[in-house]
């Protein structure tokens, strides 16, 4: 699978950090269930590869699930070897450009300034992650890059809300949004299963 085909699978990609393998498969199940395929979990937790494992294993085989946060070479080959059918970064190095081309793996390199989508652009990479969006000039900053390089395309995150969500996706552009809002802890620091559900089937209405 291309990274483009994934973006147009699913146009909203939780971005999901997780504490423990259990609270990994049971919100992904509830995601997947309420019609969010792709998934994206970020390696900001030492359980992360584990919970990617854990997911692919339990859920549907039409799951498709990412690993985002992808920093290095290193970091990538982990994911990619735990299952990951795609990877994500917030930025792009010229040693990760070259080291996930040399892979063959989906990957959505991050860029906020136009120099930075340029330079992905010339390492072959066409479909981008917008990061941090909001803070980088959001939707403003997407309509100003589509007018110069109309080629490519981009999935926001950083600060994407469910109430923003469909503002970004009506862009040319954008063929995804992703973000954390979907899975946000309560005071005690737990996911709500019946949050989650909530607002996953209004994300789905999106599509
Ligand atoms: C990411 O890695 O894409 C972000 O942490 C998601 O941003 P959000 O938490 O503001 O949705």
């Amino acid at each position: 699978m291309k990274i483009d085909d994934i973006l147009k699978v699913s146009p909203v990609i939780p971005v999901l950090s997780f504490r423990a393998v259990d609270e990994a498969v049971s919100v992904c199940r509830c995601l997947y269930e309420e019609g969010l395929k792709v998934l994206e979990i970020t390696l900001r937790h030492p359980a992360a590869v584990d919970c990617i494992r854990a997911v692919r294993a339990d859920l549907p085989d039409d799951t498709i699930v990412g690993a985002g946060t992808i920093l290095d070479s290193d970091r990538a080959w982990e994911a990619h070897n735990a299952g990951a059918t795609f990877g994500v970064s917030p930025g792009l190095t010229k040693t990760l450009g070259d080291t996930v081309k040399a892979m063959d793996w989906p990957f959505l390199p991050g860029i906020a300034t136009l120099s930075e989508a340029m330079m992905a652009k010339e390492h072959g990479f066409t479909a981008l992650k917008f990061f941090p969006a909001e803070i980088s000039g959001g939707i403003g900053f997407l309509k100003a890059v589509g007018s110069v390089l109309p080629e490519l395309t981009f999935c926001p995150t950083g600060g994407v809300t469910g109430a923003t969500a469909a503002s970004y996706l009506a862009l040319k552009n954008v063929a995804a949004v992703g973000g954390s809002w979907l899975t946000e802890r309560n005071k005690a620091g737990e996911i709500d299963p019946a949050i989650v559900r909530t607002k996953a089937a209004a994300a789905v209405a999106h599509f």
